[in-house]
């Protein structure tokens, strides 16, 4: 499988946008912009997210305890676009502040889901982070999405669907 096709294929695929942030043994923050954020399991809680091995916070964040998953609102593109910068001060904007266990969160997020490690599994040029949920924060904020290379929002349209035509009773 060529990489163009593959990534031409992902790239068609709508997800979330989220900006993944820890702390580490010396106070110092680090984050990134990631759109491979998935629900893993119920019992017990996991979610995931995917670390290239050549992101600069790849040691960071594969040593830590903890790690913090904001899930962008629709206005914070500018925010996923910053924790997306390479060479740049992603904190200037002054807009993270500690929240759930004390890590580093946007309090204008869609949610946040804080989460202790709870392995860091081997997956080709990336790290899977898999965290354990510890806690959670929701709002009713319409979140940011990323598809065709391309930040957008849940159009009104889909929102005023009602969830009955989604034939849920079907699952
Ligand atoms: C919309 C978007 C989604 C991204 N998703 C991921 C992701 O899921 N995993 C990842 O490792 N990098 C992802 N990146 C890239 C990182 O945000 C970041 O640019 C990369 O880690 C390079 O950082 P560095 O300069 O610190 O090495 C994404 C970037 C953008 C703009």
């Amino acid at each position: 499988m060529e990489h163009t096709l593959l990534t031409a294929a992902m790239a068609r695929v709508p997800g979330p946008v989220t900006v993944v942030t820890t702390v580490d043994d010396s106070g110092r923050r680090w984050g990134f912009t990631a759109t491979s954020f998935s629900s893993v399991s119920l019992d017990p809680p996991l979610v995931l997210v995917c670390l290239d091995k050549k992101a600069s916070s790849h040691a960071a964040f594969t040593a830590a305890a903890h790690l913090m998953v904001n899930v962008l609102a629709h206005e914070q593109e500018e925010v996923a676009r910053r924790f997306a910068a390479s060479g740049v001060d992603r904190f200037s904007g002054g807009d993270m502040q500690p929240c759930e266990l004390g890590l580093p969160g946007l309090p204008g997020a869609c949610v946040r889901v804080a989460c202790s490690m709870y392995r860091v599994v081997d997956a080709g040029d990336h790290s899977i982070l898999l965290g354990r949920v510890e806690r959670t924060h929701v709002s009713d904020r319409t979140p940011l999405l990323y598809c065709d290379r391309s930040f957008s929002r849940p159009s009104p349209e889909a929102g005023r669907r009602p969830w009955s035509a989604l034939h849920l009773a079907e699952w």
